[in-house]
């Protein structure tokens, strides 16, 4: 059996990646539509050695999709996502549109691949840096409850799209030939620099981004139990995030048990060579399917607490990889039934 798929942002960050998954991954496809803003009428994107025109979306572009994987910012979502499920289409949409809709499905389908059955036509992939600690805390979860988690974030370009990466760029190269860094598609030049996440803040300091972090988690565990913060922060790095985390227990985690339960859990590579301080690091992290995960070990400030620090590639697992995998979940469960609309 194959299925009709459609990207929504296909020429973003993340649908060119989504476009490389679908290919390398041999995802069952009958028609592939790359569908985008109409700033990229005109353009084509190669796919299994053949361009396919992008098409500018419209209600008329989701006829006949029966997946639309979507990643082209929160406002696109919003207007596009019930077309494309009126028309019988199943969206697993990436942005944070629908994340924290208590009928949406936010799935990491190494940790909560059963929330998928109860779609309702919208599936939501979560935020990258919350995707990342989910795959790497959820296998010591299950063995033993967290209580708390305290992270901090050392976010790559990525997450800011495709121009805030080539903008790192230009802005590196310009610092290189001694020219002032330009910055107009992210805050702050971020070239030889770090910044706080820009994204909104609340009246408790917290910006979005952390906050993602701390109620996305708990909807994909299934428990409001745990008390979780975050400190999120860009650095200028291209593609992959890392992530500092230090986790409590209501008794004590050893390391070492830590270790051999993430040596075997799904989409986590272990990296740690003590001898060498060779930990996980996001340039061995780009490109690669697993959360690098490494440097676990005991908290000194607490009998209950571990220390963990990971490295993800953000366009990969963090984005289009997980939405991927969201897709390959319903065609092997057969939750891509048609839905009950009511015409
Ligand atoms: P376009 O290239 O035509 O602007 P990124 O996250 O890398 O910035 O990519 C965003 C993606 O979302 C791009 O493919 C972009 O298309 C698409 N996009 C942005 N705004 C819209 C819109 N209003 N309608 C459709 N696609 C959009």
């Amino acid at each position: 059996k194959s299925y009709r798929l459609a990207i929504l942002g296909a020429t973003g960050a993340v649908g060119t990646e989504l476009l490389e998954l679908l290919e390398s991954r041999n995802f069952p496809l009958a028609n592939l539509k790359l569908l985008a803003s109409e700033r990229s009428v005109g353009r084509s994107l190669q796919f299994k050695g053949e361009n396919i025109q992008v098409e500018p979306v419209s209600d008329r572009a989701f006829e006949n999709v029966d997946i639309v994987l979507a990643s082209a910012g929160g406002s696109t979502s919003k207007t596009w996502a019930a077309v494309a499920v009126e028309k019988g289409a199943v969206v697993i949409d990436n942005s944070s549109a629908f994340r924290m809709n208590p009928e949406v499905p936010l799935v990491v389908p190494e940790v909560n691949p059963q929330a998928a059955a109860n779609h309702q036509g919208i599936i939501a992939n979560p935020n990258c840096t919350t995707i990342l600690m989910a795959v790497a805390v959820w296998p010591l979860h299950k063995v033993k409850p967290v209580q708390r988690i305290v992270a901090a974030t050392y976010q790559s370009a990525s997450g800011a799209g495709a121009r805030a990466m080539a903008e790192v760029k230009t802005q590196t190269s310009a610092i290189l030939q001694g020219q002032p860094p330009i910055a107009e598609i992210l805050p702050y030049p971020l070239a030889f620099n770090l910044f706080p996440h820009n994204s909104p803040l609340n009246d408790l300091g917290y910006c979005e981004e952390e906050m993602k972090m701390v109620n996305e988690t708990r909807k994909i565990f299934g428990t409001q139990q745990i008390r979780i913060t975050a400190t999120c922060i860009r650095v200028p790095v291209l593609r992959a995030h890392s992530e500092a985390i230090n986790l409590e227990f209501e008794t004590p985690f050893s390391a070492e048990e830590a270790r051999q339960i993430l040596n075997s859990s799904p989409g986590v590579k272990l990296v740690e060579d003590w001898e060498t301080n060779h930990f996980p690091m996001p340039i061995e992290a780009t490109g690669r399917d697993e959360v690098l995960v490494g440097r676990i070990r005991q908290d000194i400030s607490h009998p209950c607490g571990l220390e963990l620090w990971l490295c993800g590639d953000q366009i990969r697992k963090g984005a289009a990889l997980n939405a991927v995998q969201i897709a390959e979940l319903l065609v092997e469960k057969n939750l891509l039934k048609p839905l009950a609309i009511s015409h």
